[in-house]
């Protein structure tokens, strides 16, 4: 019998799109969660921890191929020691690592730490195939909207994102799931790069919001680099298909009547 493609983070927001996408692959699909779940659709559950390395041997036997997608806002480097500790005594063959573009030039705790799981899975000694992606659109449409509690919304300068769909990041990790084990492969980022007031004002324009926006300028080390753009990948990238508009207009449908 074929062997279950272990996934990390299958319940996220990534995780979602790769788990249905691998099960149309015809592949059995183990998803590890802190919380329990009932087996369905071909996919089993593994309860346990990563960060706090509980249930992680449990998560690997008999599994080939990993694709950790698990990830918070802390710990993201413990979680993947103790993924790759499991993964190798239980002799996987290939793991999938999704990082984020900037992870070693942003000097932000998040990118940090990315950059410090990717460094342990290249040095694991596992075949490992690694992915930095933009920002997804609905992680952007989180900040945005969490800009716009404030009824002055600050705009930061010289900030651009290069938002992702994350049904384009998912059908990417699924081709290198599959594949052979390919070591860093070249960035995903969406199709277009956007001021982050823009990000801004099109979230207002299609939520029917108004506000007034303040121009901001971040300081020290993270506003040097995002003026840098270390936070984007421009050449030599893959690009997404779907646009910051299309996933607005999926969201929000046709441009609402403004209400305050
Ligand atoms: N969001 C972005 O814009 C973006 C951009 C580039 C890269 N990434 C990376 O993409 C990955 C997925 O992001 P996402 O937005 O899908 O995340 P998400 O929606 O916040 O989901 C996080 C997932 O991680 C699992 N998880 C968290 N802590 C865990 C732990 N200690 N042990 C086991 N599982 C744990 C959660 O599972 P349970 O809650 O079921 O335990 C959940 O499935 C992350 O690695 C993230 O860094 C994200």
């Amino acid at each position: 019998m074929t062997s279950p493609i272990l996934v990390t983070g299958g319940t996220g927001a990534l995780g979602r799109r790769v788990v249905p996408l691998l099960r149309d692959a015809g592949r059995p699909v183990r998803v590890l969660s802190r919380s329990a779940r009932e087996p369905r659709d071909g996919v089993e559950f593994v309860t346990g921890d990563l960060v706090r390395d509980e249930g992680v041997d449990r998560a690997v036997a008999g599994v080939e191929t990993v694709v950790h997608l698990a990830g918070g806002r802390k710990g993201d480097d413990d979680a993947a020691r103790n993924l790759v500790r499991a993964a190798k005594a239980a002799g996987v063959r290939h793991l999938v690592y999704i990082s984020v573009i900037g992870a070693d030039a942003v000097p932000l705790g998040y990118f940090r730490q990315k950059y410090a799981a990717e460094r342990i899975v290249a040095e694991s000694g596992v075949p490992w195939t690694t992915l930095r992606a933009a920002q997804f659109h609905g992680f952007a449409l989180n900040a945005v909207r969490g800009m716009a509690k404030s009824p002055v919304m600050p705009a930061p300068r010289d900030m651009r994102w290069q938002p992702v769909d994350v049904r384009d990041v998912a059908e990417r990790l699924v081709e290198l799931a599959l594949g052979e084990p390919a070591g860093m492969v070249p960035d995903l980022a969406g199709p277009k790069v956007y001021e982050m007031a823009r990000l801004e004002r099109d979230y207002l324009r299609a939520s029917g919001k108004r506000r007034l926006m303040l121009p901001i300028r971040v300081p020290g080390k993270v506003g040097r680099a995002y003026k840098a753009e270390d936070n984007l990948s421009l050449d030599g990238a893959d690009f997404g298909a779907r646009t910051w508009e299309d996933f607005l207009a999926e969201e929000f449908g046709a441009a609402p009547a403004r209400r305050a």
